[in-house]
């Protein structure tokens, strides 16, 4: 169905120069950083859509064999090609100062020959990347923050900013259609790409997460290594309308966060990668600069929640580039609930041994 040509919906351009006219000093750096990242987005979605067809499924390559990141995962071709797609599409305008990736286990410094800017950008090029062979939706997840401004080299101290510090943050899902969703810290938009017109329009103005649900996303095989709160509220929503909640509730695990943020944007529900025992050196699977901090500050945007568990997540100082962190977000009062119970003693049921797995009374 393309455009009616009597239609007024707003493009993401005009969104942005219509936001902008709200901060006269403002320069237009970001309005062009974040076009340059829908761009950077929009050819990634259609690296996406050949799929077999344009050869980037699979593992990618090294001279050695396989590709493995800093995090010790093994890239996926379109992990690769999306970063360079970040950064080819946003280091030669001189709006940025420098950038930081998963895929990168360092900072990346604007080369010479671009002029430097004042902002930083921190990505997951491609999330959910284990879904790009099943043909499953992904997606590519940003923060922006502000940099120095000096024209000196990034080093990782600048990026270590809680997410509280973010200028802009959103995401992109490659889905049935392809949309991108962002907040400038004033509310949550989302914006539908036109294939016609190869164009963003605003299509999901205002997003609202609904407070309540009867919707949870956990990976369920990691239910051994969680801790007391998660399993008492994990457990408590699986008893149902037979349980203390008195309602049904419904589970979904895809595997891609932005997928899963996404639904709850939609719909409501609660999402959580929480902190666990499964790897002492790994707490949560999830990264805090550019996975957990800008769908935090989406969710929070939206009236929504986002937390380690116990603490805000966007309050959280970060320690390092890569930092891992327990995640839990989506509707709020759900979100809250969670955080009650880590602040609570676990109910006298958890200790009694006639509850304990394989035990009398549990089965
Ligand atoms: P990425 O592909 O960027 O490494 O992120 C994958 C993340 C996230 O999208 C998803 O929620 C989670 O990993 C899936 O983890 P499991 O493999 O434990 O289900
Ligand atoms: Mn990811
Ligand atoms: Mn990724």
């Amino acid at each position: 169905m393309p455009l009616s040509l009597q239609s007024k919906r707003s493009t993401l351009t005009q969104f942005l120069i219509e936001e902008r006219r709200k901060f006269p000093g403002a320069s237009g750096d970001f309005n062009a950083l974040i076009l340059d990242v829908a761009l950077a987005c929009k050819a990634i979605a259609r690296s996406v859509a050949f799929g077999a067809l344009g050869g980037v499924l699979g593992d990618a390559a090294s001279a050695q064999g396989g590709s493995v990141n800093v995090q010790g995962e093994t890239q996926k071709t379109l992990d690769v090609l999306s970063n360079t797609a970040f950064i080819n599409r946003t280091e030669w305008a001189g709006n940025l100062a420098g950038l930081a990736s998963e895929e990168m286990e360092l900072p990346y410094q604007i080369p010479a020959q671009y002029p430097r800017g004042k902002y930083l950008l921190v990505f997951d090029p491609l999330d959910g990347s284990s879904n790009i062979d099943v043909n499953v939706a992904v997606g590519s997840i940003f923060s922006v923050l502000r940099g120095p401004d000096t024209g000196r080299d990034v080093t990782e101290a600048d990026f270590l900013q809680p997410g509280t510090q973010q200028v802009a943050a959103g995401y992109a899902i490659y889905g049935p259609t392809t949309m991108l969703v962002l907040t400038l810290g004033n509310g949550v938009q989302g914006f539908t790409l036109d294939p016609n017109l190869g164009e963003f329009m605003l299509t999901h103005p205002h997003i609202q997460v609904p407070p309540d649900t009867q919707e949870f996303a956990i990976n369920a095989s990691n239910s051994r290594f969680w801790e007391a709160p998660v399993k008492r509220y994990v457990d408590e929503c699986l008893a149902g309308k037979t349980g203390v909640r008195g309602k049904d509730f419904n589970m979904r695990w895809i595997a891609s966060m932005v997928a899963e943020a996404h639904r709850i944007l939609m719909r409501g529900g609660v999402f959580m990668y929480p902190r666990d025992t499964k790897d002492p050196s790994k707490p949560g699977r999830l990264r805090l600069l550019y996975e957990a901090n800008p769908i935090g500050m989406v969710m929070e945007q939206a009236g929504g929640r986002a937390s380690t568990g116990e603490l805000p997540m966007l309050t959280i100082e970060p320690r390092a580039l890569h930092q891992r962190i327990g995640l839990v977000f989506g509707s709020r009062n759900e979100v809250e609930r969670i955080e009650r119970y880590h602040r609570e003693p676990t109910p006298q049921a958890e200790h009694n041994p006639l509850f304990a797995e394989r035990s009398l009374f549990r089965f």
